[in-house]
């Protein structure tokens, strides 16, 4: 199995990226964010939970989306041939990425690498303010924005250490076309 964290700031192009992985390797695209949304579009207790964090550019609590994550994790497995998982957005705090490692090694699967997407932030600014246009997402505005990048750089950088230390994070470039960001990933 093949399975890729891949993680970066607000706006790094996460969410493009895994789009193009899926489409190549048929892998399970999990995305805490979308997962998030649409507990929100459904209205239950998470989403009512995670609502206001997520308009003010907040992480939502570790056990809320560990537990999240469990369950999607074991759903995909128990419905079939999964070739691999791809986790976009998550993990996003050391405890997170602590659990994964434990959630994946009682399924005998683990994490091969993980991607960390490098952009600078005037690039991320521009990128999500230019896609609030249209977007919809109640997070990109300026103040949220900004908020996400603080968090980012507080609670998830230090993620980048943890799999360092396991010797399984790259650093891909974030910038230039589609097809070059994707190049590095490929390779
Ligand atoms: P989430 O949905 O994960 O949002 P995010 O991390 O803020 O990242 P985005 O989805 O905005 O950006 P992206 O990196 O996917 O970039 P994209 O490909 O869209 O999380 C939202 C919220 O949910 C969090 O703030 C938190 O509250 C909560 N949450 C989620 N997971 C959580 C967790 N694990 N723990 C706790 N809370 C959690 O690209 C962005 C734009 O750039 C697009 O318009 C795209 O077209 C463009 N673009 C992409 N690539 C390029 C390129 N190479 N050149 C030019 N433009 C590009
Ligand atoms: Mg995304």
């Amino acid at each position: 199995m093949l399975n890729i964290v891949i993680s970066g700031a607000p706006g790094s192009g996460k969410g493009t990226q895994s789009a193009i992985i899926v489409e190549q390797y048929g892998l399970s695209h999990i995305s805490t964010g979308d997962m998030l949304r649409e507990e929100i579009k459904a209205g239950t207790e998470n989403g009512k939970k995670a609502e206001a964090l997520i308009n003010d550019g907040k992480l939502v609590p570790d056990e809320m989306i560990i537990a999240m994550l469990h369950d999607r994790v074991q759903n995909d497995l128990n419905n079939g041939s999964v070739k691999g998982f791809i986790f976009d957005g998550f993990p996003r705090t050391v405890t997170q990425a602590e659990a994964l490692d434990s959630i994946l090694k009682q399924k005998n699967i683990r994490v091969g690498v993980m991607l960390n997407i490098d952009v600078e932030q005037n690039e991320l600014v521009k990128r999500l303010l230019n896609r609030g246009k249209t977007s919809g997402r109640s997070d990109d505005n300026l103040i949220t924005i900004q908020e996400r990048i603080n968090v980012y750089e507080q609670k998830t950088m230090p993620v980048i250490q943890f799999y360092d230390k396991q010797g399984k994070h790259v650093r891909i470039k974030g910038t230039g076309t589609l097809d070059e960001v994707f190049a590095q990933i490929e390779e």
